[in-house]
């Protein structure tokens, strides 16, 4: 089928007037609309797993600005949660979780085959948004990947240096293992899914990939994102796949055609023009202007948007943020940014 949406056609690897936009956490706390439905779910997980309130939230910024992909309301701590480990999350303070310390630990979780019966309520989720999306609209599902994954999992929250799984990694490797090999097997399941029941393109967030160096960027960055794709692909070989190996520097360079993803998204520790000379030209990139113009707004966000937009313009580019717009982001920066991708 000749995709007519903006999102899908940048996917596909065509080249566009105008890039289309999105961002990252764009349902998020800096939006008021976003803070009463939280308020009346009761707290974040609440939300995520009420369907109409999760669709609710998802289509708030749609509504607001007119993007171009909507992306599932959810949290990569779902699965987690799903495989039997305890979650909750501490207002300020960010996710709490039971941790893996031990093969008891481990062999306390569930089987892959029972998470659908917690992760049910996200399918549902997506078939509704997949209903009342507009028609120009991309839904975009996702999943943490693997490593970003265990590292909450080991150390039961998130760490500065993600060490307490480094130090698994490197002293009881044949465990840290199992961790990585149960996730992968999740998340293509979960993954599935969520294609099954409507998402059009999935998303891999791997947050901490930048902690991984050498051998071990290819073990445990790589070598799951490429298992998970291939899985996908055998599966659901018409559904593009985004990357976000975030903070991967120089290991941008090869990534997509490594690991088998349609685009990469881009964090902000990259210039636009480095990733047009090393990454556009394997396809599709996404990103990648600095979150804290949505704080500061002005001109420089102007000049910064621009210069991405005219950088990457040459080639397929889905506009986004490097990472996930902060609470404090004033609403109408966001806008200022849609008019200058949009030439306004
Ligand atoms: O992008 C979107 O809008 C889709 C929904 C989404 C959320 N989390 C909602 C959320 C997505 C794609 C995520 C991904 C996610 N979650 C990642 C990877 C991306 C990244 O940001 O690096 C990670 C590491 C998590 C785990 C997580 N969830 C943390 C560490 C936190 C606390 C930090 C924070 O921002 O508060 C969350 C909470 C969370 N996930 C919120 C939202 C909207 C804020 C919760 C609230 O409303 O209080």
């Amino acid at each position: 089928m000749t995709q007519t949406k903006k999102m899908m056609r940048a996917l596909a690897g065509e080249t566009l007037d105008t890039p289309p936009i999105w961002m990252m956490r764009q349902a998020g706390r800096y939006l008021p609309e976003y803070m009463a439905t939280r308020a009346q779910a009761g707290d974040f997980l609440s939300l995520c797993y009420n369907s109409d309130l999760a669709t609710e939230v998802t289509l708030q910024p749609i509504r607001r600005y007119g993007f171009d992909a909507a992306i599932l309301f959810a949290d990569i701590l779902l699965l987690p949660q799903a495989l039997g480990a305890d979650l909750w999350f501490v207002t300020g303070e960010g996710p709490r979780l039971s941790t893996i310390q031990s093969q008891a630990d481990f062999d306390k979780l569930k089987d892959v085959s029972e998470i659908h019966e917690t992760l049910n309520p996200i399918y549902d989720t997506v078939s509704k948004l997949s209903r009342e999306l507009p028609s120009e609209t991309t839904l975009i599902g996702f999943a943490g990947a693997p490593w970003t994954v265990a590292t909450y999992m080991i150390a039961g929250r998130g760490t500065p240096d993600q060490g307490p799984a480094h130090k698994l990694k490197d002293e009881n490797p044949a465990l840290f293992d199992q961790v990585i090999d149960l996730i992968t097997a999740g998340t293509i399941e979960y993954l599935s899914k969520q294609i099954e029941a409507g998402a059009e393109t999935v998303k891999l967030f791997d947050s901490w990939a930048g902690s991984l160096k050498g051998a071990d960027f290819d073990k445990y960055a790589l070598e799951p994102a490429k298992k998970i794709i291939a899985a996908l692909k055998a599966r659901h070989p018409d559904t593009p796949i985004i990357a976000f190996p975030r903070g991967a520097g120089e290991r941008y360079v090869g990534f997509a055609k490594a690991t088998g993803a349609d685009c990469v998204a881009l964090d902000d520790g990259v210039t636009p023009e480095w990733a047009a000379d090393n990454i556009q030209v394997d396809g599709c990139v996404q990103g990648n202007l600095k979150s804290s113009h949505m704080v500061t707004g002005g001109q420089d966000l102007v000049n910064e948007t621009r210069r991405i937009v005219d950088a990457l313009g040459k080639g397929p580019h889905i506009f986004n943020l490097g990472h996930g717009i902060t609470p404090d982001a004033d609403p109408e920066n966001v806008q200022l940014m849609i008019d200058t991708v949009r030439g306004k």
